[in-house]
């Protein structure tokens, strides 16, 4: 009893850190995949730079464990192996097919939302904790999430999701579609 209630802010965060420093490795592990199986060119540069924004983002989270006085841990997250098991699937059902590189976005949204949620928290307690490098350091990496999952939608909208429709949309419709992915 007495040892629960001494878990506090410091304490979700540094699990958060350790949940996410596994999350990013796991994700490290995926992106080759998901690159090989791509056939929009853009996607797969999309995807290729994501995978070196990774890389950084899991040095930079090295960096917050360190200035935390923490050591580098991965904990476990069932949520990102979840997504990421779903992901092989849908690559198996979808690659090679019209819809592959929707469902290559499609995975990688889901991905790049449950990091965003997560960047989004932690960087929260790192602030209110005034633990201000560390906060600094997951809004970089929130930043790259953010733009990351901006990207996976222009692609989806321009040329992914019409050509899974079966239609390849040539030219511009440009509607402005105020309905955007994600
Ligand atoms: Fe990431
Ligand atoms: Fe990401």
């Amino acid at each position: 009893m007495a040892e629960k209630e001494m878990m506090g802010l410091e304490d979700l965060l540094k699990h958060g850190l350790k949940d996410m420093y596994y999350a990013e490795s796991k994700i490290q592990k995926a992106l080759p995949k998901m690159i090989k199986a791509a056939e929009d060119p853009d996607l797969e540069a999309a995807l290729e730079q994501h995978l070196e924004e990774t890389n950084d983002q899991i040095a930079r989270l090295e960096e917050a464990f360190e200035l935390m006085g923490e050591k580098a841990k991965a904990e476990k997250c069932d949520a990102m192996d979840g997504i990421l098991t779903e992901g092989d699937k849908l690559l198996k059902d979808f690659g090679g097919t019209p819809a592959g590189d929707a469902a290559i976005i499609f995975s990688c949204q889901a991905v790049e939302h449950y990091e965003i949620a997560r960047y989004g928290s932690l960087r929260a307690y790192a602030s209110l904790l005034g633990m201000d490098e560390v906060a600094e350091i997951l809004d970089g990496i929130l930043s790259q999430e953010e733009a990351a999952d901006e990207k996976l939608s222009d692609i989806a909208e321009s040329s992914a999701n019409p050509a899974a429709a079966g239609g390849m949309d040539d030219e511009d419709d440009d509607e402005d579609d105020d309905d955007d992915q994600a």
